[in-house]
C-alpha cells in the first residue's frame, strides 16, 4: 500500500465511541460484554457465537474494541474451517500460504499451525511466528487481523506452554523520544519477507529451506511509513518490526541500522507487553497494525499445540468508506 493510501485512510480514522464502562472497565454493548485484561493490551469478549453470521452492530463493536485493545479473546469458540474463514472475511481478504502447505484441504484460507506429526508427516507449520514481527508488513497491502483458534494447547505439570506475547505500538509511538519522532515523521521503512524466513532457516529448528528464486519473486519487499495513522483509532502507531524491517530508506545504511536497533529496543520494553496464555477453544483476533507478536516455543515435540489460522489483509480497513460504514452500524 502506498504512503498516499495510508494518508487518505488516516483522514478516515474514527475515534472511539463514548461508552459507560463499569469500575473494571467492563462494557456491555447489545449482547456483547467486553472485559479489559487490565494490562497494556487485551480484552475478553463474550455474548456472541462466532460460528453464526454476525450482524453489523456486533461487527462495529468488535472492530472498535480491536482498535482500542489490540488483542481480543473470544472464549469457548471452536469454529469449523468454513466458519473461521467467513468470520475472518468480514475484516478483509485472506492471504493464503506461499508454499501451499499446511492448509485445510477444503478451505485453503485456513492455515494449520502445529508440531503434531502423523504417520511421519507434520500436519502443520511447526514454527510459525516464533520471534517478534507483525504479519505481512512485507506486503504492499499489509496485514490487518490475525484470527487464531486454539484446538490443542501444550501443558507441563499444569503449566500452560506456547503462549503468544504482544507489544502495543500505540503506546510505543506515544512514548518515543520526541526528537526521534520529529526526525522520522515522514520516514519510510522497507520490509522484507526473507528477513524472517532466513532467520528461521539459520536457527535450524524447523527444517525450513531457503526460499527458491520463484518464491522470493512472489514476495518482493514493500515500503511503508515508519509511523502510521491507525485506521480505527485515528492515533499514530510505530509501524516497524524486527522480523521484517530491513532499512529506513531516507538514512544511510549504517545510520538506518542504528535507528532500527533503537526502535526495536524501544518497542519491546516490558511495559508495552501483554501475554496471552491459551485455553483450548479460545478464538483470538489481533490487530497487526497496532501490535507486534511473538509465539513462544517453550514446548517439546510431544507437547502438542494445534491452531487454525486466517491472516487477513488490510485491503478494506484503510478504505475510509469501509471503516466509516462499519463503525456506524
Ligand atoms: C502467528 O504469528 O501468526 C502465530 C502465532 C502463534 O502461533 O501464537
Amino acid at each position: 500500500m502506498s504512503v498516499k493510501g495510508h494518508a487518505s485512510a488516516a483522514r478516515g480514522g474514527v475515534a472511539s465511541r463514548p461508552a459507560l464502562p463499569d469500575v473494571a472497565g467492563r462494557e456491555t454493548i447489545g449482547m456483547l460484554t467486553i472485559t479489559p485484561s487490565g494490562s497494556v493490551l487485551g480484552a475478553r469478549v463474550t455474548g456472541i457465537d462466532l460460528s453464526r453470521p454476525m450482524n453489523g452492530a456486533d461487527f462495529a463493536t468488535i472492530l472498535r474494541a480491536l482498535g482500542q485493545y489490540g488483542v481480543l479473546c473470544f472464549p469457548d469458540q471452536l469454529l469449523e474451517p468454513a466458519a473461521l474463514r467467513d468470520f475472518s472475511l468480514r475484516f478483509g481478504s485472506i492471504q493464503t500460504s506461499l508454499t501451499g502447505q499446511f492448509q485445510d484441504p477444503e478451505v485453503p484460507e485456513v492455515g494449520i499451525l502445529s508440531n503434531i506429526v502423523e504417520n511421519g508427516k507434520p500436519i502443520g507449520l511447526a514454527d510459525a511466528g516464533q520471534d517478534w514481527h507483525t504479519d505481512m508488513s512485507y506486503r504492499d497491502t499489509m496485514g490487518f487481523v490475525n484470527v487464531l483458534n486454539a484446538h490443542k494447547v501444550p501443558r507441563r505439570d499444569g503449566k500452560v506452554l506456547g503462549s503468544t506475547v504482544f507489544a502495543n505500538m500505540h503506546a510505543a509511538y506515544d512514548e518515543l523520544d520526541p526528537a526521534l519522532k520529529k526526525r522520522l515523521a515522514t520516514a519510510t521503512a522497507t520490509h522484507d519477507f526473507n528477513k524472517f524466513w532466513d532467520m528461521m532457516v539459520k536457527r535450524g529448528t524447523s527444517g525450513r529451506k531457503p526460499l527458491t528464486p520463484e518464491q522470493r519473486a512472489k514476495r518482493p519487499p514493500a515500503v511503508h511509513p515508519v509511523f502510521l495513522t491507525h485506521p480505527i483509532t485515528g492515533r499514530k502507531v510505530l509501524y516497524c518490526n524486527p522480523g521484517y524491517a530491513v532499512r529506513i530508506n531516507e538514512l544511510d545504511k549504517a545510520e538506518s541500522d542504528r535507528v532500527l536497533e533503537a526502535l526495536f529496543e524501544h518497542q519491546l520494553q516490558p511495559r508495552f507487553l501483554h501475554t496471552h496464555q491459551w485455553t483450548e477453544r479460545d478464538l483470538l483476533i489481533w490487530d497487526n497494525i497496532g501490535t507486534l507478536h511473538n509465539a513462544i516455543p517453550d514446548y517439546g515435540p510431544n507437547e502438542h499445540r494445534l491452531m487454525k489460522r486466517c491472516q487477513v489483509m488490510a485491503d478494506k480497513v484503510f478504505q475510509p468508506d469501509f471503516i466509516r460504514q462499519a463503525l456506524a452500524a
